[in-house]
């Protein structure tokens, strides 16, 4: 048991990335949060924890939502008393070409995939600080570090989570707390379902292990991450993305 007595939140975690994260942290011992927009699917995942015999408790919370996101904190203190890990997960893609993308795409992805980060990141450190420790987990995107065409909002949205989270580790790090991110490349979840099926074809003859990534491999990534197995690490963006860009 890795995370024996830590509290875990991670966003997003009703479906996708975010639930297999939720359930290994939760595996590993953790009493967790499991949050999202769609509060029904966040009670379904609760019971799947509850079930496997560990802690946990469903909120619902936009990230871009500041009341929202302190009202998610509070819950889970007054509930657990603590917050130790952070995995800022949530995220969207709204694709265009840059011919044609509109302000309202370029916005909600900007404001959900980077602005969301700064705000749960300013909120959830007033309760890492007392306890000078905290393991925040930022997902960014291989679309983020080379580019990907019809992405030039997800792509700018998740490079700048990279350089966010360079800044926070330099900027938290005397105060205990490592910030770090994991940046998945194509992995079979709800989210890449909707890429049609030539595209999928030509992002796996792409990558050198010749598959798709699972939920869990991306899991793996986060909880060495928030581990003591990583706690020399911070700053640094970890490829889970079998190989597709080094
Ligand atoms: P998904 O679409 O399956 O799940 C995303 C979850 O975030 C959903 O449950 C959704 O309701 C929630 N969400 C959306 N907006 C929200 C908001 N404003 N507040 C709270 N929750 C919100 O997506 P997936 O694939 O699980 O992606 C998770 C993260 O991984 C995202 O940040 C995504 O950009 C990133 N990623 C995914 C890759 C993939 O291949 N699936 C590749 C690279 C990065």
């Amino acid at each position: 048991m890795r995370l024996k007595d830590k509290v875990a939140i991670v966003t997003g975690s009703a479906q996708g990335l975010g639930k297999a994260m939720i359930l290994r942290l939760a595996s590993e011992g953790a009493k967790v949060v499991v949050t999202d927009i769609n509060y029904d699917s966040c009670l379904i995942v609760k019971k799947e924890i509850e079930q496997s015999g560990a802690e946990a408790i469903a909120i619902k919370c936009n990230v871009t939502n500041r009341d929202e996101v302190k009202s998610l904190l509070e819950q889970t203190t007054s509930k657990f008393g603590k917050i130790d890990i952070f995995v800022n997960n949530a995220g969207i893609t709204q694709d265009a070409q840059i011919t044609k993308m509109t302000d309202e795409q370029w916005d909600r992805v900007i404001d959900t995939d980077l602005k969301s980060m700064f705000i749960c990141t300013q909120e959830v450190i007033k309760f890492m600080i007392p306890n000078n420790y905290g393991k925040i987990v930022n997902i960014t995107s291989v679309a983020g570090q080379e580019g990907n065409f019809g992405q030039t909002n997800y792509s700018a949205a998740k490079s700048g989570v990279i350089g966010l989270t360079k800044t926070l580790s330099k900027e938290l790090g005397k105060r205990g707390i490592t910030v770090n991110a994991v940046a998945p490349g194509f992995i079979l979840t709800e989210m890449t379902e909707a890429i049609p099926d030539k595209i999928k074809e030509q992002l796996i003859e792409r990558i050198p292990l010749k598959r798709g990534g699972q939920p869990k491999e991306v899991a793996d990534a986060v909880l060495f991450l928030v581990s003591n197995e990583s706690s020399f690490i911070t700053g640094h963006t970890l490829n889970v993305n079998g190989g597709m860009y080094v």
